[in-house]
């Protein structure tokens, strides 16, 4: 394989564990809000469904880091805090707002497993297909959140910037540290 390649392929590991482990961390922030001052059974039931998908989705990668040798981010501790603080803030502000959380992080990540799937050659086929199966569950996501109600109308289309442009900054940084 070609070196180019190879840093590039370790890239992707690395930003996909670290976002797979955010996500993971925004739905615990969410349960967390959901166990203790909101009540909701049906939207808990609904995050812990997806949450499911996501530690599957997080296994893969932290199996692929090992089995590579590839260095997590730095990161992760402070991912860690935002995300859970993310998930924990959304949910506490409404249904809505938490539903929402979830149909703007997921659009960001469906987008950038995209671009990985036009990248990746088919020197790495298993992972590629992973990745496939990744987004589908993620535009699946997504989907059930617009379901649920999330919106993106008036202050709601604030929240949507501001966690799409938290959730690129963070992609680009895990990238490389
Ligand atoms: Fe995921
Ligand atoms: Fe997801």
């Amino acid at each position: 394989m070609k070196k180019t390649n190879k840093i590039k392929v370790e890239e992707f590991i690395r930003v996909n564990h670290a976002g797979e482990r955010g996500a993971i961390k925004i739905y615990e922030g969410q349960l967390l809000a959901l166990n203790t001052f909101v009540k909701n059974e049906n939207l808990k039931k609904t995050i812990e469904k997806i949450k499911n998908d996501e530690k599957e989705h997080l296994d893969f990668f932290n199996k692929e880091i090992k089995k590579r040798n590839i260095k997590p981010t730095k990161l992760l501790p402070l991912w860690d805090l935002l995300g859970v603080g993310l998930g924990f803030g959304s949910a506490i502000i409404g249904k809505k707002a938490t539903m929402l959380c979830t149909a703007s992080v997921e659009e960001v990540i469906e987008e950038h497993y995209q671009n990985q799937i036009n990248e990746l050659d088919s020197e790495e086929k298993v992972l590629k297909k992973k990745i496939k199966k990744f987004r589908d569950d993620e535009l699946h996501h997504r989907d059930i959140a617009y379901e649920q109600g999330a919106s993106k109308k008036g202050l709601y289309s604030i929240l949507d910037k501001m966690i799409k442009t938290g959730s690129k900054v963070a992609i680009s940084i895990s990238e490389k540290i």
